[in-house]
């Protein structure tokens, strides 16, 4: 085996600048591909009465609505992460800047979130399936305290964690709508997931041209990226307890992490078999390799764990 000598790391800037041309064409490879739809023909408006307030509407209560429990857990962790839009804006344009394609691009991802939002508020309030008022009390607490990026201090950490954040969150929405109850609702976020799945394409994509740049630095960012790994929705009030109810509901967890999300990515970048890598890049990968394997583990004591609730509940409902 030869022994490669390390390469000196690229500078921020520099990678920015030698992946801006990446970021062109990955833009205008995603708006041939975009299809425009419109939030307002999934929502179910014919559902929708006045509420109480100016109005003198009938007050919200539960059995307005069809959704299973975890579909309105799901749903309102789902619309509270799309929420802090604002900041993920701030976040990455400080980053990435507002200029020439990293710029056309921050700003086009940034309107095309902004449907999701949308599309799942206008959903909830016109088929009365969460308390509004809870909801938009949870609203202001969760984006009046920001969102600060684990990941600020690197703009390929940062392109690391949006390749898997955007498919966790298409993957989500995804098993969302299938355990909500309501076929509506689940063709609404097939809609949204959709875009999420356009968001990691490029965002994978552009991982993978960093790793032909600097192999080294890109290995170190996704090992530690996904070693690290958390949704960007942690801080959000309830979100502990949200959490384990989305886990056992399916929807999100230690399984559908390992393989819907990481692995998916990773298999696509061929990450294991990259070679030619320096004492760093080399390291990171066997660590990685290691983490994952160690995940592969927690994931099976989970669904053991999770069948064993299941049926605990089954027979004490049965
Ligand atoms: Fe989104
Ligand atoms: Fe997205």
């Amino acid at each position: 085996m030869s022994t490669i000598a390390a390469r000196p790391p690229l500078t921020d800037a520099r990678l920015l600048h030698d992946l801006e041309e990446v970021v062109e064409r990955e833009l205008n490879r995603h708006l041939r591909v975009f299809k425009e739809w419109m939030p307002h023909e999934y929502v179910p408006w014919s559902r929708g009465r006045d509420f109480d307030g100016p109005l003198g509407g009938d007050p919200w209560s539960a059995e307005q609505s069809p959704l299973t429990d975890v579909g309105r857990v799901a749903l309102v962790v789902n619309l509270l992460t799309e929420d802090n839009l604002p900041s993920y804006h701030h976040e990455i344009a400080t980053l990435f800047g507002r200029d020439g394609a990293w710029g056309t691009w921050v700003h086009q991802w940034t309107a095309e979130e902004a449907r999701h939002s949308m599309a799942l508020r206008d959903y909830l309030v016109a088929s009365r399936a969460v308390d509004p008022v809870a909801l938009e009390r949870a609203r202001m607490t969760h984006m009046s305290g920001g969102f600060v990026s684990d990941n600020r201090h690197s703009p390929l950490h940062t392109v690391a964690y949006v390749a898997f954040q955007e498919l966790a969150t298409r993957v989500s929405h995804r098993n969302t709508g299938h355990e909500s109850g309501d076929p509506v609702c689940d063709r609404m976020l097939a809609q949204v997931a959709n875009d999420e799945n356009l968001h990691m394409i490029f965002y994978r994509n552009l991982l993978k041209a960093a790793f032909e740049l600097a192999p080294d630095q890109a290995m170190q960012a996704v090992n530690e990226v996904v070693t690290d790994f958390r949704m960007p929705g942690h801080g959000m009030p309830g979100f502990e307890r949200a959490a384990v109810q989305i886990a056992l509901g399916g929807v999100y967890n230690l399984r559908v992490h390992h393989d819907d999300v990481l692995q998916p990515v990773l298999r696509h970048l061929k990450i294991m078999d990259i070679g030619g890598l320096g004492p760093d890049g080399l390291k990171a990968q066997q660590e990685l390799g290691a983490h994952l394997a160690g995940l592969a583990a927690q994931a099976g004591r989970f669904d053991e764990r999770r069948a064993a609730i299941l049926a605990r509940r089954a027979k004490a409902n049965g």
